[in-house]
């Protein structure tokens, strides 16, 4: 039995070596008819059959049934391949080739798939961070975050890390050992937030909602009524773990009520719903390049009130973090001087002020609105297949969609399946919501027609080949339909207004 044929047999089927090697069916297919398993594939084959086959009876099969002579390859590449160098076996030189990402269609929680313009702008010859064209970049940069966030503070701009990073940069900076902050959770974010103000040395007075709940205005009244000797209050706009909005304003006039200052996790909800800094009168807000503004995951874009600027700077114990101390990095992102703090990661600044010039070109009512359309139509769709939103309505976000899992459906496996076979991620739930949930995001660039229907379709073929009761097309139809009426209602809207 040859190589490619003693795989079907251990993996069971060609579509199973063909899953398991993260291949299309018709390469195994390949495999089986020719007789061989290409040489390149030999390392994989002994790792994933655990050496039932060795990488050297591959190479032998390939040798017989094709004998190549790669010129630059040494003469025991063989044996060093199966295993006689100890070195080699970490990178076997010879088979590293550049890596080449699949094109995906990204629909999953976030990272978003990324405007072509915005990746060209990231391949630009790199500058240095000191550079005066660069630190013209920068003045726009932030001046498009305003933009973005609705605000004119003049301390907005992005911090050199991920989301988590921003929420760690709010959180050091402005809580002080004993400081008592009221958090309210309604899911895994609000949940890091209180880790945040534990390790910042503050008492964390925890307001808890339901997962797939808004966070309970009355909730938070009556904890800051209790605890008059808070001094911030902090919550997730956009909870990504449930796709459940919280009424900010609302939130944020019940803290000022209670003298307050906030920390709003904007991470989901930048560029995808309406989130009005100045208006609603915000002092502290963090976010993600990676979400709604569709850029490379990295980049945390913080806005800070000048209150709590001076709050910061008043402060007399240390900072108990060098990189995150906001009155260090004044130095490098304030208003007037541009000194060495970190290397700042210039082109991933560059594509940032590019997805930030996308959105300011398309106008962020316009993105909210996009938003709003497309789930409409990708909900018309899912419901149309029987399936349920885990938020009520009134709270569910445009951009994160979460659904329950139908009853006795492998849910790992229809994920899996839309990956290997239709190139489509979207998400899993988390904590208690493991197993029972899809997350479908339509953010930034992924927030596209073309996704929605590429999704409804994709899922609904997995889910009919599973033997659900789905009929394959009703979901796209369903779509079809929200967007005919939403067409007709725009046209009447335009109608009225000439
Ligand atoms: C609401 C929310 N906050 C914070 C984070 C952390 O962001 P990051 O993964 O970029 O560190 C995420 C990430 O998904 C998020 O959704």
């Amino acid at each position: 039995m040859n190589c490619a044929e003693r795989l079907v047999e251990i993996f069971g089927s060609q579509a199973d070596v063909a899953r398991a090697f993260q291949l299309d069916r018709a390469v195994v297919n390949n495999w089986v008819k020719t007789g061989y398993v290409p040489a390149r594939w030999a390392m994989e084959v002994e790792q994933l059959t655990d050496g039932r086959i060795l990488a050297l009876d591959v190479l032998n099969d390939a040798a017989a049934r094709k004998p190549v002579r790669v010129k630059s390859r040494p003469d025991d590449y063989v044996s060093a391949v199966h295993g006689s160098d100890a070195m080699i076996k970490f990178a076997p030189a010879k088979r590293i080739q550049s890596f080449h990402p699949p094109q995906r269609t990204l629909m999953g929680p976030g990272p978003t798939e990324i405007h072509p313009r915005v990746l060209t702008t990231m391949s630009q010859p790199a500058i240095g961070y000191l550079d005066p064209i660069f630190v013209e970049m920068m003045e726009e940069l932030k001046s498009l975050l305003r933009y973005a966030y609705q605000t004119k503070n003049p301390l907005t701009f992005p911090v050199s890390g991920p989301g988590s990073v921003g929420m760690e940069y709010c959180f050091v900076n402005m809580v002080a050992p004993g400081d008592k902050v009221v958090v309210c959770r309604n899911g895994v974010f609000g949940g890091r937030m209180i880790e945040n103000v534990e390790r910042a040395g503050g008492v964390a007075v925890v307001v808890e909602d339901g997962w797939g709940e808004p966070v309970d205005p009355q909730k938070l009244e009556d904890a800051l009524k209790k605890n008059r000797d808070a001094k911030i209050v902090a919550f997730v706009h956009a909870e990504t773990s449930t796709g459940v909005q919280s009424d900010a304003k609302t939130l944020v006039e019940i803290a000022h009520k209670y003298n307050t200052l906030t920390i709003v996790d904007a991470v989901t909800s930048l560029g995808g719903t309406p989130v009005l800094v100045d208006e609603w009168g915000i002092d502290a807000i963090y976010s993600a390049s990676q979400k709604c503004l569709s850029c490379t995951p990295g980049l945390s874009p913080v806005s800070f009130s000048d209150q709590v600027v001076e709050r910061v700077k008043a402060r007399k114990d240390k900072i108990h973090s060098w990189f995150m101390d906001m009155n260090l990095l004044l130095g490098y992102w304030g208003a007037t001087t541009r000194t060495y703090h970190h290397t700042a990661p210039t082109n991933s600044l560059f594509a940032l002020h590019e997805a930030l010039l996308l959105i300011r070109e398309e106008g962020l009512e316009n993105a909210w609105a996009r938003a709003t359309r497309h789930h409409l139509a990708l909900k018309a769709g899912l419901e149309a297949m029987g399936m349920k939103f885990l938020v009520n309505e009134k709270y569910q976000l445009p951009q994160m969609n979460a659904v329950m899992c139908p009853e006795g459906v492998n849910e790992a496996e229809v994920r899996k399946r839309l990956l290997n076979e239709f190139n489509l991620e979207i998400g899993a739930g988390l904590g208690p919501l493991a197993g029972k949930i899809w997350r479908f995001g339509l953010m930034g660039y992924s927030c596209r027609p073309e996704n929605v229907m590429v999704c409804l379709s994709a899922l609904g073929s997995v889910l009919d080949d599973m033997g659900l009761p789905i009929h394959v097309g009703d979901a796209e139809s369903a779509a079809h339909g929200a967007y005919a009426q939403m067409h007709v209602k725009d046209a009447q809207r335009k109608k009225k207004a000439a």
